[in-house]
């Protein structure tokens, strides 16, 4: 299956990325060789989903010490890299709480300085990526149950492979039904404005042997109404303490038509998704993109001259509207005592 990212060498190596934005079309690695070079291929999205962007920033720390022997040196390209990787996307909590594990190590261990401490940084990152992969796999195995023969998936935006360090969130799921011998067909919603369910989801269930079929985000109301859809699972960017899930713009709409014509709605999250300091959606910071993305997929033509456009990349689905989170503790429900 293919990995979104992973370490190259040793403690003077770096990340190496899957570039994202040019597939389906082109598939490219990118070397991840500063700190700054990490944020941008964050907020490019040439690495993105929650888990995948808790990861690279781990790895983006790590890099930002490349080559350094001198203790204060160490020190200060840490102090550097940490609050800018941190600030790099604001919504998926994953980048955060990574960001603050690495920062716990740090303060943790002041008797490491110099290269002990980047050995001990690259290990916790390098932990990160492991532990993430096994809650892809965990969530899978809690949430294939709900997938039987003949039954057709919804999804929204990728979290798949290429939004993780495993095999996904949501798709994991499909990933594990898949395994089970389980019949089963895939709606991807495009997901405009970025397309990660026409560009990245199909391309994903395509290379697994998934039978995927792409939806215009426009067309999923007609396809519920039609009986056509019989489950829908996403994953998530951050679910706040009550349940409430932020997740890629538009998913919110769906959970509605879910709920609309009796469809179950599930968010598909690891524990490392979950943000307990975070009440309710309302408190939930949404990334608020460039108007270029929205009007340059695919028109013609730039819009007419002074007309504004509003391109916020997520929306929160109301806990009301989930059915149950699958997380790698089983499928649970608010307050989450099983993850705290
Ligand atoms: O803007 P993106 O592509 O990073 O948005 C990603 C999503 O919304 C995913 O659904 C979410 O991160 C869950 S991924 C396992």
């Amino acid at each position: 299956m293919i990995r979104a990212l992973r370490w190259d060498g040793d403690r003077d190596g770096y990340p190496v990325l899957v570039e994202q934005t040019l597939l389906p079309d082109r598939f490219e690695e990118v070397d991840i060789k500063t700190p700054q070079e990490m944020v941008a291929a964050i907020q490019r999205l040439a690495v993105r989903g929650a888990p995948a962007i808790g990861i690279a920033a781990a790895y983006g720390i790590c890099v930002a010490t490349r080559g350094l022997e001198d203790a204060d040196a160490i020190d200060a390209a840490l102090d550097h890299a940490l609050p800018l990787i941190r600030e790099s996307r604001p919504t998926a909590i994953n980048l955060h709480h990574m960001v603050d594990r690495m920062r716990g190590v740090i303060d943790a261990h002041t008797d490491l300085r110099g290269v002990a401490l980047r050995e001990r940084l690259l290990e916790e990152a390098r932990a990160i990526h492991r532990e993430d992969e096994e809650l892809c796999d965990a969530m899978g195995r809690a949430g294939a149950p709900l997938i039987r023969d003949g039954m057709s998936v919804l999804t929204h935006c990728n979290a798949g492979a290429l939004a993780t360090g495993g095999s996904g969130t949501a798709l994991a799921v499909m990933y594990a039904a898949a395994a089970k011998g389980v019949q089963f067909q895939v709606y991807a919603d495009e997901t405009r404005p970025l397309l990660q369910g026409a560009r990245l989801t199909a391309w994903e269930l395509q290379q697994e042997g998934i039978p995927v079929t792409i939806l215009g985000d426009n067309a999923a109301a007609t396809m519920f109404a039609h009986g056509e859809i019989d489950l829908v699972i996403t994953g998530s960017d951050r679910v706040a303490a009550n349940g409430d899930a932020a997740n890629k713009i538009g998913t919110y709409g769906v959970a509605v038509l879910a709920q609309h014509h009796d469809v179950p709605f599930y968010i598909a999250a690891p524990s490392t998704t979950f943000d307990f300091s975070t009440p309710t959606g309302q408190e939930i910071p949404i990334e608020e993109r460039a108007a270029e993305e929205v009007w340059g997929v695919s028109w013609k033509s730039a819009p007419p001259a002074g007309i504004s456009v509003r391109n916020p990349a997520f929306d929160v689905t109301p806990k009301e509207l989930i059915h149950g989170w699958i997380t790698e503790n089983g499928i649970v429900q608010p307050p989450f005592d099983e993850l705290r």
